[in-house]
């Protein structure tokens, strides 16, 4: 028995193997319950008890250097599996998946786009306000329902500090550091104190614009509109302007574009009057201009102010506002080919 494991021992010492199937082979070979370690394991019982305790100790140091033999050799395959062998410069690339872009952004890109080529440029202000730039600054008076604690997040224990109820915020940001011509867009996150259904959220996305000039006229806002609703949804759309009320523009309007769904003839959407109101407009209220340090005197300007999601809607026909904060991936993939 001591030759037979010393012969063994001999072998294992030596033991090689060129891949992972001829590894397996030696592992049956040696170490399995079939294997040779084992067969002499269930022979130890005849071994004389005079001899037990040499054999025995010979059996153990057998076994482990099997082992260790063994174990080595595999992690000198698994070295090689990863990456020590050679590399295949021709294969191709495993496919990277792109992302998509959010259908609010590719819509809020396309609004900067229109509004870039006719001379706007962005504007941004913080999402974290003091009452006086979103409100004060824009003639709300003190009493003005907008300030109500229904509509606006306070910041508490700062009653001054307020989450933006709209971007028209940044009208004021840029009026007060900037002198006329002034000419920006203004795109940007706002809140409401809204209970979420699929309609209405206690967050959404606005587009402000705001023009300052001498000599700027109704007449100037309304082109723009109508060059922007057609460019945007169509060059067959048609425009309407409502008399409205806003604190910081006079005369104030909102505007309805033919609804680019049923193309006017009516529908769900339009509650079938074939018109969708997209969004509020006006000449800015001279008290706005003197609030800010423009002397209304010498300028005017007009202002207007439109909700992304709404206009991403119209275009999308998206049923559900929630999709859009839902990060959804299905939904998201749609617009794969938007832009
Ligand atoms: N700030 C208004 C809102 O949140 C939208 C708006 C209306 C902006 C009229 C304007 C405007 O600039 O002239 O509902």
């Amino acid at each position: 028995m001591i030759a037979k494991i010393k012969q063994l021992l001999e072998e294992v010492e030596t033991l090689k193997a060129s891949n992972a199937e001829e590894l397996e082979a030696l592992r049956i070979k040696y170490l399995s319950k079939k294997g040779a370690i084992n067969d002499l394991m269930a022979d130890f019982r005849n071994v004389a008890a005079e001899q037990k305790k040499e054999v025995g100790i010979k059996l153990n140091e057998l076994k482990t250097l099997a082992q260790e033999k063994i174990t080595a050799l595999k992690e000198q395959f698994e070295a090689q599996d990863n990456g020590s062998a050679e590399i295949d410069l021709t294969r191709s690339a495993y496919p990277v998946k792109l992302g998509t872009r959010h259908p609010l952004s590719i819509v809020k890109n396309e609004i900067i786009d229109i509004f870039g080529r006719l001379g706007f440029s962005i504007a941004e202000g913080p999402e974290i306000e003091d009452d006086w730039h979103v409100f004060s600054a824009l003639n709300f008076a003190e009493d003005h329902p907008a300030r109500d604690m229904q509509d606006t997040f306070f910041i508490e224990a700062h009653p001054d500090v307020v989450l933006r109820t709209h971007t028209s915020s940044v009208q004021s940001r840029v009026m007060e550091v900037s002198q006329p011509p002034i000419r920006i867009i203004c795109p940007g996150r706002v809140y409401r104190n809204e209970a979420i259904s699929y309609r209405a959220h206690c967050f959404f996305h606005q587009v402000e614009a705001l023009y300052i000039d001498k000599n700027v006229s109704f007449t100037d806002l309304k082109q723009v509109l109508l060059l922007f609703a057609k460019e945007m949804f169509g060059a067959e759309t048609k425009i309407r302007l409502r008399p409205s009320y806003f604190p910081f523009t006079e005369p104030s309007a909102e505007m309805d574009i033919s609804c680019n769904i049923c193309g006017g003839k009516g529908c769900p959407f339009c509650k079938h009057t074939g018109w969708v109101e997209i969004l509020g407009c006006g000449m800015v209220d001279p008290n706005v201009l003197e609030a800010n340090g423009i002397d209304s005197k010498i300028y005017s300007g007009y202002a207007l102010g439109m909700g992304i999601e709404r206009i991403t809607n119209l275009k999308y026909q998206v049923k559900d506002l929630r999709m859009f904060s839902e990060n959804d991936m299905r939904f998201l993939k749609e617009f794969e080919a938007a832009y």
